[in-house]
């Protein structure tokens, strides 16, 4: 990107992938002054305000955490700065990644790092704030709160977040006050529904949960069902898929295809736009970045 000192109009060529996310100033180097990064660059891609997305459902095995993993990696693919959040004790985020963060979300919430400190860049314009077993302690900090527990995650992230165009969260099977915490951040939810074990009970008893919540948060929605695990051979899948479009029209996503593809790339630390780009994971995770952006371009 091209920006231009406001002092002396002089032109500087960056490279915006290496701005650090929490640099929002930058000195000329011809006139020495500092100037703000906001004043520069496209005005669209000042306009489009922060996205925070929840990628959720209680139980497990049905692909959240590939979905969380892709859907941020194939966001900063389209040229947007994301922070992917991890709030799984299991940490397969970062495994997902091949990356081996030192610090969290867990130093995040406990104070023990400054902000800046918890989070890692994994791959151009994504960054990573790791889950992992020490979160389980952060749920007993959480749990100790008299007041205002529920909040905890949100004033944590808000001094981070706004160096962001997306902020995407990765849950962990179950309701635990870290999930609550979550859905009192994020105002989209993204539901990954396995197509092949059937969970539209897991589904139907989350959404009652979410609703419980929604009471107090009107602007959480629930924005996409992404059906997982499709597989042509096995007679159910598409007898479900009907049903959840059926139900839930126009949110319901294309689904995501059984790729074998997608459960070995992690063993490499490759998410599947890196270790097969051309296979059928790596197709539908793109049509997935189409639906949530709205572009229908993208990657075309
Ligand atoms: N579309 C898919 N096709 C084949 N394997 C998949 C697919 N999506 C996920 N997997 C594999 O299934 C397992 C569970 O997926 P994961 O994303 O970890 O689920 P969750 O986070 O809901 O527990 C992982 O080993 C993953 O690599
Ligand atoms: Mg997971």
């Amino acid at each position: 990107m091209i920006l231009k000192c406001p002092h002396c109009n002089k032109e500087h060529s960056i490279d915006e992938t290496r701005i650090p996310p929490n640099i929002n100033k930058v000195r000329c180097k011809y006139c020495k002054k500092l100037f703000s990064l906001a004043d520069n660059g496209s005005e669209e891609e000042h306009d489009k305000g922060l996205r925070r997305i929840a990628v959720s459902l209680s139980k497990g095995g049905v692909g959240k955490t590939t979905t969380a993993v892709h859907l941020a990696h194939g966001l900063a693919l389209a040229g947007n700065k994301v922070l992917l959040v991890d709030t799984d004790t299991q940490g397969q985020s970062a495994f997902m990644l091949g990356v081996k963060p030192q610090a969290g979300l867990t130093e995040l919430i406990t104070d023990e790092l400054s902000p800046e400190e918890t989070y890692i860049q994994a791959r151009e314009r994504l960054w990573l704030l790791a889950g992992g077993k020490s979160l389980a302690g952060v749920k007993r900090v959480i749990d100790r709160k008299d007041f205002g527990a529920e909040l905890t995650l949100a004033e944590k992230l808000a001094p981070i977040e706004q160096q962001f165009d997306y902020v995407i969260i990765d849950t962990s099977p179950g309701w635990d006050p870290l999930l609550v915490n979550v859905l009192f951040y994020v105002t989209e939810i993204m539901l990954p529904v396995s197509l092949e074990i059937m969970t539209l009970q897991g589904l139907v008893e989350f959404l009652k949960s979410i609703s419980s919540i929604q009471k107090y948060r009107t602007e959480l929605g629930l924005k996409y069902i992404a059906p997982t695990f499709l597989d042509k051979r096995v007679k159910n899948s598409s007898g479900i898929l009907g049903k959840l479009e059926d139900l839930y029209g126009d949110h319901v996503c294309t689904p995501i295809r059984y790729n074998i593809r997608l459960s070995e790339a992690p063993a490499y630390g490759q998410t599947i736009f890196e270790f097969a780009p051309g296979s059928n994971g790596a197709k539908d995770y793109r049509e997935l970045v189409r639906k949530v952006t709205g572009n229908p371009d993208l990657f075309k």
